[in-house]
């Protein structure tokens, strides 16, 4: 049985920031941080809008934080009772994440009795530019009470302040509309509340807050509930937002909050239907793994065309709200089995960033696309030159992530190939995809280099997905990833031979033939790294003449806990210890590149020197443990990345600068080692089949995966194993 609550009892500050990751709540739209109503930006409460970015100054540009509609606190005979001023009696703040509903009850004791308070909130799945919530307030003996209800436009920001301007309307619905610094963006955000027993309300502001007093004298042990309601839209959205938030919340208050309530948990059980994973034997995994997906399902963007997902979702402007190839290697593979209609909204962003690709690739001198490091609107690479700052000099480092994480670009074309090779559906190629595969193709074309009297192209001055090791030749996952991208670009070129109505319209036969010949001929000779005597694949030249040590020496070696451990001086620089999968990630990706001895080899030499220093790593461990038949190995490694959010305690730090948030990546990749690695699925000739290899606990298990335009259910049980076609998806 799944526990479908997380719940966290009493209070602790150090908590907070841990607890506003665990507890988000997010309909792809807006994620709101699991914070309490009376908390403010230094607590870093968010409402954490998706894919709109501004930038103040010369600081990194990051996505803008609604101001919050959510805020709220308690005034009992004339104090306030707010945490963390005030230690409660008792406290605990719960998450139903079958339904994306955030609880928390406090009780405060007075000098005259005590007062019980709690709040129910959820943002609507079906209606994304609103936030519903509930306050219920109990007291066992007369309490004069003011509920302070509002917007709080004081947001948490990195990198900011990002509202220039906030203006406030003499309305009888509390409202706020600020414009951001850079791009003069308008995010309105208006709030009402309903209440059903007789009160005053005092509409007034302060300090930034658009604010509300609802007064009542409370009779002994009776529940007073007021229901608010916010709604926010920005001018990316609509014209007039103000306008629109202030429909939406009219809307929100006529529906009530019971109506709005039973509308989100539809909207959940029917996401749940094909996404819910049973798991017989193990509770822990199971719920692990179900918390997982609702995050990644928080944050998808069902509501956009084209659009993607940040690496830390919306939990925050940390790494600058951008995206990374988390999304196409980690992320995808969750949404092709269960929407694959959020898949191609994915996908369609990064055709609709290929401008911002060939642009890169111009301004390093390359052709093709070299797509940004880490993506914001437009394609533009947020990533800067000194994307880590020195933990003792306090100065900015010269980081190399941007100009030679060159795989990236590959990462887009695995996307795009996989998309269409699960969907069938080739849309996406004729709406820029081709052109996106070209593009890239000719990139890595471009990389190539040739040493004298050698038929071998090579790469250089690379940085593969260990960043600890920069500017390294012929790293095997970067080759295999261009090698891959060569064949996607051939295979295209066929395929518009064959069809050349429907794809790649605009090139002329001419540069078909030429491009052809050139990729063939790139995809056979480029240098992809041999195992030596033990099997083992050096991760790019050079490497195993570092010094061979392991991660606890290395880590022994720090000066100070936050010290970067990769770049000039880094202590992981000069030895063989990895920061996260990285040859692993090419077998795993690529079992049928070797036999099955070298793919066990390379597990057994790489693990021990892996930091998994990154979220992205454990999982990829995971997937080629199962592959070596070991899910013994994989089981740990798995509940590692499945546990990512639920358990806290990740990295949280690069240098001086905060990484902390949600880790969408590892909730991916637990989801895909759970159906890839351990039931075996497998997508062939159409066909879907399983080749279950369980950990020795896990009895069976049971889900559903859609795969070219149908959806089947698989059953795993110690007798026996089932695929079934359910139903057509279109
Ligand atoms: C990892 C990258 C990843 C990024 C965002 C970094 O720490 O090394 O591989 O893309 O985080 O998750």
């Amino acid at each position: 049985m799944i526990n479908w609550k997380i719940r966290k009892d009493g209070f602790d500050y150090n908590k907070i920031a841990e607890l506003g990751n665990r507890f988000l709540i997010g309909n792809g739209y807006m994620g709101v941080r699991g914070t309490l109503e009376e908390f403010e930006k230094e607590q870093l409460v968010a409402v954490n809008l998706a894919g709109i970015y501004d930038q103040v100054g010369d600081s990194w540009r990051e996505p803008l934080n609604a101001p919050n509609g959510f805020f709220g606190y308690l005034e009992i005979d004339g104090k306030p009772y707010r945490l963390p001023e005030e230690e409660p009696k008792s406290h605990s703040v719960e998450l139903d994440y079958r339904h994306g509903i955030f609880k928390r009850e406090t009780v405060f004791k007075t000098g005259r009795g005590e007062v019980t308070l709690v709040c129910e909130r959820f943002v609507s799945m079906e209606q994304i530019h609103v936030g519903a919530m509930r306050f219920t307030i109990r007291a066992n003996f007369h309490a004069d009470i003011n509920l302070i209800t509002g917007i709080d436009s004081d947001v948490w920001d990195i990198n900011g302040p990002h509202y220039k301007k906030v203006s406030m309307d003499e309305e009888s619905m509390l409202n706020i509309t600020a414009t951001s610094e850079e791009k003069e963006y308008q995010v309105s955000v208006v709030a009402d509340e309903k209440t059903d027993f007789p009160c005053e309300k005092k509409l007034y502001q302060e300090r930034m807050k658009s604010l509300r007093i609802v007064s009542f004298i409370t009779d002994i042990d009776r529940e007073y509930c007021v229901e608010k309601f916010f709604a926010v839209y920005t001018s990316k959205d609509t014209k007039d937002c103000y306008k629109a938030a202030k429909e939406a919340v009219s809307r929100a208050l006529n529906q009530g909050y019971e109506a709005m309530l039973s509308e989100q948990k539809e909207s959940w059980e029917k996401l749940w239907e094909d996404a819910e994973v049973l798991i017989d034997g193990d509770d822990r995994s199971m719920e692990a793994l179900n918390y997982s997906e609702y995050h990644l399902m928080s944050i998808a963007p069902r509501h956009a065309e084209s659009m993607s997902i940040a690496a830390r979702g919306l939990s925050g402007q940390t790494y600058k709200g951008a995206v990374f190839w988390d999304t196409e290697m980690f992320m995808l593979d969750f949404f092709l089995m269960t929407n694959p209609a959020v898949a191609k909204t994915l996908m369609r962003y990064r055709i609709d960033t290929l401008d911002g690709a060939k642009k890169k690739a111009k301004e390093y001198g390359y052709q093709g696309a070299f797509y940004a490091w880490e993506s914001q609107e437009g394609g533009f690479d947020a990533c800067s030159d000194y994307n880590v700052t020195d933990v003792f000099t306090k100065r900015p480092m010269r980081t190399f992530f941007r100009d030679k994480q060159v795989h990236i670009s590959a990462a887009v074309v695995y996307g795009i190939c996989r998309y269409v090779d699960f969907t069938k559906d080739d849309s996406i190629l004729i709406e820029g995809g081709a052109e996106t595969i070209i593009e890239c193709g000719k990139f890595y074309y471009d990389l190539l280099q040739q040493k004298v009297g050698s038929e071998k192209y090579e790469i250089h001055d690379v940085i593969g997905p260990d960043e600890y090791h920069e500017r390294v030749n012929n790293n095997g996952y970067t080759n295999r990833m261009a090698k891959f991208t060569f064949q996607a670009a051939v295979e295209l070129i066929k395929k518009a031979k064959s069809e050349p109505e429907r794809f790649l319209k605009n090139m002329d036969q001419a540069e078909m033939e030429q491009l052809e010949k050139a990729f063939q001929d790139a995809y056979e000779k480029i240098y992809i790294p041999m195992p030596n005597e033990q099997r083992i694949i050096p991760q790019f030249d050079g490497y195993f003449d570092l010094e061979d040590t392991t991660v606890e020496e290395v880590r022994s070696r720090l000066l100070s806990p936050k010290e970067y451990w990769g770049g000039a001086y880094g202590v992981a620089s000069h030895t063989q210890i990895i920061k996260q999968a990285d040859v692993v990630t090419w077998l795993s990706l690529f079992p049928q590149d070797v036999t099955e001895n070298t793919l066990l080899a390379n597990w057994k030499y790489y693990e021990p020197r892996t930091e998994h220093g990154s979220s992205l790593s454990a999982c990829m461990y995971a997937m080629l443990a199962c592959r070596c038949n070991m899910p013994e190995k994989a089981f740990p490694l798995f509940l590692k990345s499945a546990s990512a959010d639920l358990q806290g305690g990740g990295k949280e730090w690069a240098g001086l600068v905060y990484i902390g948030g949600t880790h969408p990546a590892a909730a991916g990749g637990a989801y895909m080692v759970a159906l890839r690695g351990f039931a075996g699925l497998r997508f062939e000739n159409h066909q879907v089949t399983v080749k279950p290899n369980l950990p020795a606990h896990w009895k069976g298990m049971k889900f559903r995966v859609c795969y070219e335009n149908e959806k089947y259910e698989i059953e795993i049980s110690q007798e026996q194993v089932s695929v079934q076609k359910i139903r057509s998806l279109s």
